[in-house]
C-alpha cells in the first residue's frame, strides 16, 4: 500500500510499537484518483462540502495519491481515523516515535490554517528520517519548511 522506501520504514516502526506494547495497524494507504473521489464525494454528500473541505482532500489532492502517506490505528481498529483517536496511546506513541522512522504528522493540531486539515492524529508522511527529524524538533508543517528552508 505504499512506495518501497516507506514500507519498510513503516514495517520498521510497526515492529519498534509492538515492542512497546503498542500494536499498530495500517488503515489506508495508497489511493488512485478513483478512489478519493469516491471518498470526497461520500464525505460531502454527508458533510457538505465546506466541511469536508476541512479533513478530505479532492481527488488529484491528496497526499494519499503519492503512496507516501498512511493512516494508522490501533491494532483493535478503535477510533481509526476518528476524533476519538487522538487521545489514545497509539496516537501519543506514533506522535512521539514516528520521526524516528522517517515519519511526520502531516497534520497536527492548530496548524488548519496553514496545512489546510483539521487536525488527523492518524496520518502520517514519510519524508525520511533526516526531516522527519528535523521537522519534529522544530515543531513546524511541512508547509513551513517548505517555505522557510527551502522556496527562497
Ligand atoms: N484526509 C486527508 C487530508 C486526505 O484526504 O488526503
Ligand atoms: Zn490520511
Amino acid at each position: 500500500q505504499l512506495r518501497k522506501e516507506a514500507t519498510g520504514a513503516l514495517e520498521e516502526m510497526f515492529v519498534a510499537a509492538k515492542k512497546e506494547d503498542t500494536p499498530l495497524a495500517a488503515v489506508s494507504g495508497y489511493r488512485s484518483y478513483q478512489t478519493q473521489k469516491i471518498l470526497y464525494n461520500k464525505y460531502v454528500q454527508r458533510d457538505g462540502q465546506e466541511a469536508a473541505d476541512r479533513y478530505s482532500a479532492r481527488p488529484g489532492h491528496s497526499e494519499h495519491m503519492t503512496g507516501l502517506s498512511m493512516d494508522i490505528a490501533g491494532y483493535d481498529g478503535k477510533c481509526a481515523a476518528s476524533d476519538c483517536f487522538h487521545d489514545t496511546k497509539e496516537a501519543k506513541w506514533l506522535k512521539e516515535n514516528a520521526h524516528k522512522f522517517g515519519f511526520i504528522l502531516r497534520y497536527p493540531p492548530g496548524k488548519e490554517e496553514i496545512t489546510g486539515y483539521k487536525h488527523e492524529s492518524w496520518h502520517f508522511r514519510y519524508v525520511g528520517k533526516p526531516l522527519a527529524k528535523f521537522i519534529y524538533e522544530k515543531d513546524i508543517t511541512l508547509e513551513e519548511y517548505y517555505q522557510e528552508h527551502v522556496k527562497k
